[in-house]
């Protein structure tokens, strides 16, 4: 039964648009994991796997979960999906074109009577974007088993502590200490995701099958001086912290495009946040933290920067008036997909006459975790102007409807490859 992208284009149109209004509404698109918005679209979200009639639970990591039962009796799964939860001021699309993508998809199943022979489940992927507990990806990470006793004790900024958020919205963070025990069903994991660059939109390509994610580490940097008065304290008696971070920041970023430059894979770092205290006009800065963010796909090009950056630190606490101290807060390796799902999936989309490229993720992403424990593999759909974490972020339904054919073509293929 072929998946009909224009009478399924509505429907997308028409759930993405009813997510959008769950935002906080002084700052379009915003809706933090575990926030007040966060809960209002999981009910939502709820509402709409029941209108599909699926049974609703939520797992040990907090993910929720939509299961369409096979009438075989099985326990294989496959899984689509993504996340719900979006970074401060975001965008419309960043995870929710792969959770309605996932609700169009199986509304076809459902509407064509289509058997398949496993369970197919549909996850929103509980908090995939960075938050104030300073871990990104906390479902997916739950599923793998990476999410430490030392994360789940974070606090934020108000003191609620992770397990507890994690607990209250129905997962268990007693029983995640190792993997979930649902990978040894997984047959494959297919996400659908706007590509948040713009290879695909230059090239004018449909589909952008993913090679790898990059690994993704963070950093917090606290550099100590001294506050005081901004206009009493000589230029030559300051130890002005924010001065101090302005000099890590410059060579943060020279660095980053000298390895950029030197090796031809992606390579990427950022201080995107950074705490001034006290951050006052008439005081001079005594103290700032900031948190680089570094994504790399060559493993060597992660160490020289980290080796060449602990270098520039530790000479500056010998000549600078201010200390400053690295602290690794956050990793996630560098992952390859499953080649086989990358070969099914450029099949897939050449069978249905759209064209494709491989391509290397920038962005992380639910997938790269869930690769570390069962057969996982992503698509990208192009997005406008690249453009995403921020609300100019588009993208067109349509090309979310192709994708979305993409997926149902990978369906009917893994259902070929699973008879039995
Ligand atoms: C996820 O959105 C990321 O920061 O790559
Ligand atoms: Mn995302
Ligand atoms: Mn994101």
């Amino acid at each position: 039964m072929n998946f009909n992208t224009d009478t399924n284009s509505s429907y997308i149109e028409k759930q993405i648009k009813s997510l959008e209004k769950l935002t906080d509404e002084d700052r379009p698109f915003t809706r933090l994991v575990f926030s007040k918005k966060f809960y209002e679209a999981r009910s939502w979200l709820s509402e709409q796997f029941n209108v599909l009639g699926l049974s609703i639970s939520t797992d040990e990591a907090g993910n929720l979960i939509g299961l369409l039962k096979s009438n075989n009796e099985t326990n294989k799964v496959v899984i689509v999906g993504s996340h719900i939860d979006t970074v401060p001021s975001g965008g419309r699309y960043d995870g929710t074109a792969g959770v309605v993508s996932g609700l169009c998809l199986i509304k076809h199943i459902k509407e064509n009577n289509i058997e398949l022979p496993f369970n197919l489940a549909i996850y929103d992927f509980l908090g995939e974007e960075l938050n104030e507990w300073g871990t990104s990806c906390i479902g997916s990470r739950g599923i793998a088993g990476v999410l430490n006793e030392e994360i789940l004790l974070r606090q934020n900024s108000s003191g609620k502590i992770l397990k507890d958020e994690i607990n209250k919205i129905g997962g268990n963070s007693k029983l995640l200490n190792k993997p979930l025990p649902v990978v040894k069903n997984i047959l494959a994991c297919l996400e659908l995701h706007i590509e948040q660059g713009k290879v695909l939109e230059e090239r004018k390509i449909d589909i952008g099958v993913v090679k790898s994610i990059p690994s993704i580490s963070r950093f917090k940097v606290t550099v100590s001086g001294q506050a005081g008065h901004s206009g009493t304290i000589l230029m030559n008696q300051r130890a002005d912290a924010l001065v101090s971070a302005s000099k890590i920041i410059t060579f943060v970023n020279k660095l980053a495009l000298k390895i950029s430059k030197n090796s031809n894979q992606h390579f990427v770092s950022t201080i995107g946040k950074i705490d001034v205290l006290p951050n006052s006009a008439a005081i001079i800065p005594g103290l700032v933290e900031m948190t680089i963010d570094l994504r790399a796909t060559s493993q060597k090009s992660r160490q020289e920067f980290i080796n060449t950056l602990e270098e520039e630190i530790s000479s500056l606490n010998n000549t600078d008036t201010c200390q400053i101290n690295i602290e690794d807060i956050a990793f996630a390796p560098f992952v390859e997909m499953d080649k086989e799902l990358i070969n099914l999936f450029k099949s897939s989309s050449r069978s249905l006459g759209f064209s494709s490229n491989i391509m290397d993720s920038g962005a992380g992403h639910d997938t790269a975790q869930l690769s570390r424990v069962a057969p996982a593999a992503m698509i990208f759909i192009p997005c406008k102007d690249g453009l995403s974490h921020c609300p100019e972020e588009f993208a067109e339904v349509s090309d979310i409807a192709k994708g979305t054919a993409v997926l149902y073509k990978m369906i009917e293929n893994l259902a070929e490859l699973n008879v039995n």
